[in-house]
């Protein structure tokens, strides 16, 4: 996987391409949002200088080839709404997980489908990876169905437990794995 450069990825409604400076009052916009964070490992924003020090350690991440996300990017306002990452990459048995999030005003229009499609359909394509997966939270559901709505499956051995804010929490392991014919 390189991330240097993030390669720009178009679907319908977004572009997927690297984050900037530029992006850091759009991200506060949905990053202020408890909803968005939620079932999330990080606390909302605060201020808009917590959302630049964050961007400041993604460029730095670009420039190193270290993992750090898209920027999901609305074609119709040309704003970050959300952002989808590829971690954990395991380089010897080319497995990798996705991890992804969403302005609130944008959900329920099919769009994180679109961006983990695309990804998915990149990372099979253009990369050796052949395993793709997303660990999400029991008790979020919409997540579960955007996972099945890409074309992932449940994995029934895949269960674990993180302690996420203080508190141990179920996930479950959603999976993709490369076609013979992709
Ligand atoms: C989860 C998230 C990515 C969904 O993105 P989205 O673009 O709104 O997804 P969709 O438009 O496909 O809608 C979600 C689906 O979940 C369904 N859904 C919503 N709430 C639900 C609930 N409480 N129970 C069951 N299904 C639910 C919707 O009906 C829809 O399915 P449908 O198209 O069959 O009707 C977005 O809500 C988000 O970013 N949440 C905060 C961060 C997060 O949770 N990230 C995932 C961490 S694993």
């Amino acid at each position: 996987m390189n991330y240097s450069p993030l390669p720009i990825l178009e679907t319908e409604h977004l572009i997927l391409r690297p984050i900037t400076m530029d992006d850091a009052a759009a991200i506060f916009a949905y990053a202020q949002d408890p909803k968005v964070s939620r079932f999330l490992s990080w606390e909302p924003s605060t201020s808009i200088e917590q959302v630049k020090e964050t961007i400041e350690r993604w460029l730095t991440h670009y420039e190193e080839n270290r993992q750090a996300p898209w920027g999901i990017v609305d074609k119709d306002s040309n704003k970050v709404i959300g952002t989808i990452d590829v971690r954990n990459h395991d380089v010897d048995h080319h497995t990798a997980e996705i991890g992804y999030c969403l302005s609130q005003g944008y959900w329920g229009r099919g769009l994180m489908v679109e961006a983990i499609k695309c990804v998915l359909d990149y990372l099979f394509a253009e990369t050796d990876i052949f395993e793709i997966s997303a660990f999400v939270r029991t008790d979020n559901p919409q997540s579960q169905r955007v996972c099945e709505k890409s074309g992932m499956h449940k994995d029934p051995g895949g269960t674990k437990q993180e302690y996420i804010k203080g508190a141990a929490v179920d996930l479950e392991r959603w999976v993709i794995r490369k076609k013979s014919s992709d």
